[in-house]
């Protein structure tokens, strides 16, 4: 997607909160934490223009999934015009409802969650509903990987799953916290 474009859905739609896609740096910092070694499969909330879905894509085995939820229809409408890829399925609709639109074989047994979601515009109630959508749909050991503009998610995260690390990230439009949560992890 051009720069113009985004920028625009950035403009029209407060929820995209950030006038560029995330750096290539700081995407590999998130999914440092991902062992590409062997088939998984990923939820993403939020994935923009794909820039993580990209390199995830690039990196995963052929036996792996990408499962991404983007509540923004230009988004959602793009990702699926230009990502050619059995692995991925796009789904326009909200991290909150992904309980939804998965298959029941998929529930409580994702590995990895990651999310570039505004986390500060949910209001509270929303916001535990899809961080315990989020430890429903894990696997045991599975990873919530998040990055954010600040830490602001650590409590509810530490309340929902017990555990949390973060990582800054300051060389990104804008610095984001990188959060990693293991569903049943020590806290
Ligand atoms: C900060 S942007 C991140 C975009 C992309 N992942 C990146 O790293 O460049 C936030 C994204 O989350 C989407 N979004 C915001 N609220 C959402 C929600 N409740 N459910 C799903 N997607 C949401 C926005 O439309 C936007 O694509």
């Amino acid at each position: 997607m051009s720069t113009i474009q985004f920028i625009k859905n950035f403009i029209k739609d407060r929820d995209v909160a950030s006038i560029t896609p995330t750096s290539t740096r700081c995407v590999k910092k998130v999914c440092n934490h991902i062992d590409f070694s062997k088939d998984i499969t990923i939820v993403e909330y939020g994935p923009g223009d794909g820039v993580f879905a990209r390199y995830l894509l690039d990196k995963m085995t052929a036996g792996s999934r990408i499962i991404m939820v983007e509540a923004n229809k230009n988004f959602s409408d793009f990702l699926r015009d230009s990502i050619n890829d059995s692995r991925a399925e796009v789904h326009n609709v909200l991290a909150g409802d992904v309980i939804e639109i998965l298959k029941p074989e998929d529930i409580g047994n994702i590995d990895y969650v990651i999310s570039g979601i505004p986390f500060s515009f949910l209001k509270p109630i929303r916001k535990v509903k899809v961080l315990e959508s989020t430890k429903t749909i894990l696997r045991e050991g599975g990873k919530f990987l998040a990055y954010q503009t600040s830490g602001h998610l650590k409590k509810p995260v530490k309340h929902v799953f017990g555990n949390v690390q973060t990582k800054r990230e300051m060389l990104n439009i804008p610095p984001y916290v990188i959060y990693e949560v293991i569903k049943n992890g020590a806290s």
